[in-house]
C-alpha cells in the first residue's frame, strides 16, 4: 500500500521555550519512493522538522503521519518503519564499524545469524569494508557519515531521513552518497526525506523540493517547475570602476528588475524579455560610458527561486565546507 511509505504533514508547528517558532505551520506530502529535498539555509527549521517527523521531538501543534502512523501517538510504529541519519552523527568512538553494526542489529532485533552478514553487506556498500575493524574514533568525517547511513539502513527502513548528509563532505564523497541514495529510491523503493543547504544537491537528487525559510515553506515543486517559475535569465556585471555602479544600474534599469547579485560588488538584473536583450544591454552600457570588467548571463537556478521568494541569496547563506583530505576521497564509496 502506497501510503505506508509516505509522509503527510499538516499545519505542523514546533515552538521552543522562549517562543522561537522553529517550524511555523508547514504542510507537505511525500509520496512512496520519492526523494524529497528540504532545502534551506542554517536555522531555517530543517533539523527541527526531521526531529518531529522521526519522533525525537513532539509537535507543538499540527499533525504529521509517517508510513501512515501519527508521529505524536504511534511513535514506536513510526520508528520501526524509518531509518534516520541525523545531522550530528552519534557514534561510539571506542567501537569499530563492525561492532556498531552488530550492536544496532541487536537493538533492532535482527536475528543473530543475519546480523553479521547484513552488517558486512552494508559496510561494503558504503565503502567501509577496509575500515570495518577500526575504531570509529579513527574515521574521517565522511567515513562517520557513511557508517551512520549504513546503521540507518540496517533494518531495511521503508522511509529514510537524512539530515544534511553531505555537509562538510568533499565533492567525490558527496557524489557517491547521492548515487547510493538514488539507488535506494530506484531499486528498493525507499522514500527519502533529505535536508540540505546545497542547491545542487536538491537539484540533482530530489524529485521534489520544498524550500524552507524561517520555519515556513516558501516554494515547493520539482526543480524544473520551480526554476520555470522564475523563468527569466539574470544578467550580472561588475563595472571596472566601483564608482560606476550607479551609472551601470541606471543603464540596466530599462531591461528588467534589479535583483540581489550572486557576488558582492556586482549588479544584477532579471531580464524582462530574455537573453536576446544582451546586445542592447552592451550598447546601453557603452552609451553610459560604463566600462565592464565582467558580464555574465545566468539561467535561473534554485537560488533564483530562493531569492525571488525571500529577497536573500541562499548560496550566500550556506557556507561551503572545506574538502576532506585525498586519502579520504580514495575511500569514497564506489
Ligand atoms: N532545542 C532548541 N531550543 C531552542 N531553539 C532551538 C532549538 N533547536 C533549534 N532551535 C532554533 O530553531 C531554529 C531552527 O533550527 P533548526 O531546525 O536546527 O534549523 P536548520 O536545521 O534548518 O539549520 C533556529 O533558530 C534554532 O536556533
Ligand atoms: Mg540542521
Amino acid at each position: 500500500m502506497t501510503e505506508e511509505r509516505g509522509i503527510d504533514v499538516q499545519g505542523l508547528v514546533r515552538e521552543f521555550k522562549g517562543g522561537v517558532r522553529a517550524v511555523d505551520g508547514i504542510d507537505l506530502r511525500v509520496a512512496a519512493g520519492e526523494i524529497y529535498g528540504f532545502l534551506g539555509p542554517n536555522g531555517a527549521g530543517k533539523s527541527t522538522t526531521v526531529k518531529v517527523l522521526t519522533t525525537l521531538l513532539p509537535p507543538t501543534t499540527g499533525r504529521a503521519t509517517v508510513a501512515g502512523y501519527d508521529v505524536a501517538k504511534q511513535g514506536a510504529k513510526v520508528r520501526a518503519a524509518i531509518g534516520v541519519a541525523l545531522q550530528d552523527v552519534a557514534l561510539d568512538p571506542m567501537l569499530t564499524g563492525s561492532e556498531h553494526m552488530r550492536l544496532q542489529g541487536g537493538l533492532q532485533g535482527i536475528p543473530r545469524a543475519e546480523r553479521g552478514r547484513r552488517g558486512d553487506e552494508l559496510l561494503e556498500r558504503v565503502g567501509l569494508s577496509d575500515a570495518a575493524d577500526r575504531k570509529a574514533s579513527t574515521y574521517s568525517g565522511g567515513m562517520k557519515r557513511r557508517l551512520d547511513l549504513a546503521l540507518a539502513l540496517l533494518h531495511k527502513p521503508r522511509i529514510l531521513f537524512l539530515d544534511e548528509p553531505t555537509t562538510g563532505l568533499d565533492v567525490q564523497s558527496r557524489t557517491a552518497l547521492w548515487e547510493e541514495v538514488a539507488r535506494l529510491a530506484r531499486e528498493e523503493g525507499t522514500t527519502v526525506f533529505l535536508t540540505t543547504q546545497y542547491l545542487e544537491e536538491a537539484d540533482v537528487l530530489a524529485n521534489r523540493v520544498g524550500i524552507i525559510d524561517r520555519g515556513t515553506i516558501v516554494a515547493e515543486g520539482t526543480p524544473a517547475a520551480l526554476k520555470a517559475q522564475v523563468a527569466k535569465p539574470t544578467v550580472e556585471l561588475v563595472p571596472r570602476d566601483g564608482g560606476e555602479c550607479a551609472a551601470a544600474s541606471a543603464a540596466l534599469a530599462p531591461f528588467g528588475e534589479a535583483v540581489a547579485p550572486r557576488t558582492a560588488g556586482s549588479i544584477a538584473v532579471r531580464l524582462d524579455s530574455g537573453a536576446d536583450q544582451l546586445a542592447d544591454i552592451v550598447r546601453a552600457l557603452d552609451q553610459a560610458n560604463v566600462a565592464v570588467m565582467n558580464l555574465a548571463l545566468h539561467e535561473p537556478t534554485l537560488d533564483d527561486v530562493f531569492l525571488a521568494k525571500t529577497g536573500r541569496s541562499l548560496e550566500g547563506a550556506a557556507q561551503e565546507a572545506p574538502p576532506e583530505p585525498a586519502a579520504e576521497r580514495e575511500r569514497a564509496l564506489a
